[in-house]
């Protein structure tokens, strides 16, 4: 079966990782300036500098066949710190906006991926219930001023990620491990995602709205009964508390039971505020896939969640053991990248099934990709393990929309290279290569690029198909 003729084919980004300029035009502190700045860290002060390059960069994805992209506003350039709207940051993005129509390229849009203006984490950023309003206020705005020009909007990119980074591995800002500020900070994204939903239904912007999840589909090591009860843990823990409520509007009773055992209090969860969750749904679901969790049951240890954020210099460093519930594990079977993550595009496959099962929505898999060290001072990367990753996962894809799963775009991770939060710049997702050292950063496509572009423009039928 082939795609539908309207499927997406694009690259995505996001406005930290790839924009620079971080103190020009108006735009405000965020709060991963503030804490890369404090710690001394690699920061995206410049990186890709789309902010000065997005001409050329959305030119280049229109040769490289694609007809859509994915890329974030940055809440700190569009409105200051008394909520007022910043000119020079709105017209950054309607002049982006202009030149994807320009160049036929379907703009889908993130209205949140991580960089929360440094006042509102000042105030406690998501653990208060006073950043739901703030971000009510500012998605109100974006969908004031670019509703008649976009069609694919999205709330939060991976509330996951963001939450159990900031809050329980600590490697993210505000770079906590505390357990209690975890829940309430992913609650109130929750509750903040559903505000924003709803001004969206009142002012009847045209177009659909979703939100994106890092989605890890989660097997098990056996079929045993202990396996299936860590498996339930695992998947509430990584995907039920974000895809539930958004979908359906509930957060799964036996984990929220789950967190009273461990002596959470969710008394901020107020009567009023679950209600409003429970009529917000999504029109789609936005579907980051970069690997599954394979887990088995809890033997033995404390809770430890730690990320391998220096590649090759931290291989099996990353752990995610959660005391009573579920411990990850290693597939010896499967290869993994130098940063731990396990290339398996099965998983894709088995999780699409397994999400159309659950909430009957169209999917978007908004982000797809490998990073790797490249050398890309020497002309064209000749990236064949992207071809070979892509391929593969693209294939997985088809084969669940050949079993009815709506599939609806593809966005492969990223567009060209871009700063890779706590990774730095060195983490290469792109297809465009950027010599980070190069005062022109000049970009160079790479070899996926143009497979890409082939497997653009036939709509997906140039894919080796295998099942
Ligand atoms: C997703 C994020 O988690 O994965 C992106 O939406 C991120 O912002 C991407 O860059 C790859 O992760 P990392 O940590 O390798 O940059």
């Amino acid at each position: 079966m082939t795609l539908k003729s309207s499927f997406l084919w694009g690259g995505a980004t996001a406005s930290y990782q790839c924009e620079g300029a971080w103190n020009e035009g108006g735009r405000i502190e965020s709060e991963w300036d503030r804490y890369l700045h404090e710690n001394n860290f690699e920061s995206g002060d410049i990186a890709s500098d789309f902010y000065h390059h997005y001409k050329e960069d959305i030119r280049m994805m229109a040769e490289g066949g694609q007809n859509a992209f994915r890329f974030s506003l940055a809440w700190p350039r569009i409105m200051d710190e008394k909520g007022n709207r910043n000119q020079e940051g709105i017209d950054f993005y309607h002049n982006v906006i202009h030149e994807c129509r320009a160049c036929g390229i379907e703009p889908f849009v993130t209205l949140y991926h991580w960089d929360l203006p440094a006042y509102l984490a000042d105030n406690g950023g998501w653990t208060n219930r006073n950043t739901c309003d703030a971000f009510e206020k500012y998605a109100e705005l974006c969908f004031r001023e670019f509703g008649s020009e976009i069609k694919w909007w999205t709330t939060f990119n991976e509330p996951k990620w963001t939450i159990v980074s900031g809050y329980l591995v600590g490697n993210y800002p505000p770079a906590e491990k505390n357990a209690q500020h975890a829940v309430e900070a992913g609650y109130h994204m929750m509750l903040a995602h559903a505000m924003a939903v709803k001004k969206f239904r009142e002012m009847n912007v045209p177009g659909s709205i979703g939100i994106v999840h890092s989605y890890a589909p989660v097997d098990g090591v056996d079929d045993s009964v202990s396996t299936q009860k860590a498996m339930r843990f695992a998947d509430n823990f990584m995907n039920n508390w974000v895809l539930d409520v958004a979908a359906k509007g509930v957060f799964p009773e036996d984990f929220l039971e789950a967190l009273t055992v461990k002596d959470i209090d969710l008394s901020f969860m107020n009567k009023a505020d679950v209600q409003l969750i429970s009529k917000q749904k999504v029109d789609f679901l936005g579907l980051n896939y970069y690997a599954r969790a394979l887990v088995k049951p809890y033997s033995s240890g404390e809770t430890t969640l730690t990320v391998n954020n220096s590649g090759s210099k931290g291989k099996g460093t990353t752990v995610t053991l959660i005391k009573n519930w579920f411990e990850q594990v290693r597939d010896p079977e499967s290869k993994y990248t130098e940063w731990d993550t396990e290339i398996y595009p099965e998983g894709l496959y088995r999780g699409l099934i397994r999400a159309n099962e659950r909430y009957h929505l169209p999917i978007f898999i908004t982000e797809n990709g490998i990073g790797m060290y490249e050398d890309v001072t020497k002309g064209e990367v000749n990236d064949q393990y992207r071809i070979s990753f892509m391929q593969d996962h693209i294939n997985a894809m088809m084969n669940a929309s050949d079993e009815g799963v709506d599939v609806c775009g593809y966005f492969a991770w990223s567009s060209f290279d871009l700063y890779s939060w706590k990774n730095g710049c060195e983490k290469r997702y792109g297809l465009v290569a950027i010599d980070f050292k190069d005062p022109n950063l000049k970009r160079v496509p790479k070899k996926s690029f143009y497979w890409f572009k082939e497997i653009a423009k036939s709509n997906g039928t140039k894919i080796e198909r295998r099942h």
